[in-house]
């Protein structure tokens, strides 16, 4: 274990649960991410196999840049549990994870992520509605929305006002960043705006999104990706960020 005050405001380089691991008990306040949905570990509408089909050109077709995204359903549950049991760690008792996922249909019916946060201490499900999307699916409607799960500590509060918010939050997706799956600064910037929270992990940071939101509302970050070209990306936007920041 080592200094908390070693991780703030950097993007680490690693393997999420090798990272988390080093940070100590009850050290951050809040948790904002995005975990990849293993998206190619799907029993259709052309994501199968990661071989593309119909969605051939869709951006993460490809996957991400160091993570193939194509995990037994299993081991995928197994692991994204770990990694929840790691962020509650880290969390202080005041403090809350809000962890984003996309409920999708599998061989014809509805597969929500219950088995990921079953017994975690889900408080709220916020529903994040998208613009618009594609389905080349005739048996069900075009899905437009993700789930962003609160998973709260029993002292955690939201800031003053902010429960006076929804729990739909219509949101376009961002179209222009080069990663295949960023979050939008705003809906980050929603989250992070309804907290108190001074220190605030992304342990899959991707584009920095996470950090760029801290950054506009004055908290600290920590960001872990395992992605070193992402890193590498995220760093360069952070720094442009904050320059850009200063001079308003
Ligand atoms: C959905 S994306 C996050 C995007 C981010 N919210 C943004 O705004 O750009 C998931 C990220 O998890 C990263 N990732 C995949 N496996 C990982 C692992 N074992 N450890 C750390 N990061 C990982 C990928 O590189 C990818 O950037």
């Amino acid at each position: 274990m080592q200094d908390i005050n070693k991780f703030i405001n950097k993007i680490i380089c690693g393997d999420v649960i090798d990272v988390m691991k080093k940070i100590p008990d009850g050290s951050v306040d809040l948790v904002v991410t995005s975990p990849p949905y293993n998206l190619k570990n799907s029993t259709g509408n052309g994501m199968k196999d990661g071989r593309g089909g119909k969605w051939a050109n869709a951006a993460l077709q490809k996957g991400y840049s160091h993570y193939d995204d194509n995990m037994p359903h299993d081991e995928y549950v197994k692991w994204q549990r770990n990694c929840l049991t790691e962020m509650m760690r880290l969390i202080s008792e005041d403090g809350a994870v809000f962890y984003n996922h996309k409920w999708r249909v599998q061989s014809g019916l509805l597969q929500d992520r219950q088995d990921i946060v079953s017994n975690f201490p889900v408080r709220q499900i916020i529903i994040w509605k998208r613009a618009g999307g594609l389905n080349f699916n005739a048996g069900y409607f075009l899905p437009t929305y993700e789930v962003i799960y609160l998973i709260a500590k029993p002292k955690f509060k939201l800031a003053k006002k902010a429960n006076v918010y929804g729990d739909i939050w219509e949101i376009p997706q961002e179209m222009k960043n080069g990663h295949p799956a960023p979050f939008p600064v705003k809906l980050i910037d929603k989250i992070i705006s309804a907290t108190n929270a001074k220190i605030i992990l992304d342990p899959f940071m991707g584009s920095g999104t996470t950090a760029v939101s801290a950054i506009n509302f004055k908290r600290d970050y920590i960001g872990i990706d395992i992605s070193p070209e992402y890193c590498e990306s995220a760093k360069k936007r952070i720094k442009i960020h904050q320059s850009q920041v200063k001079l308003f």
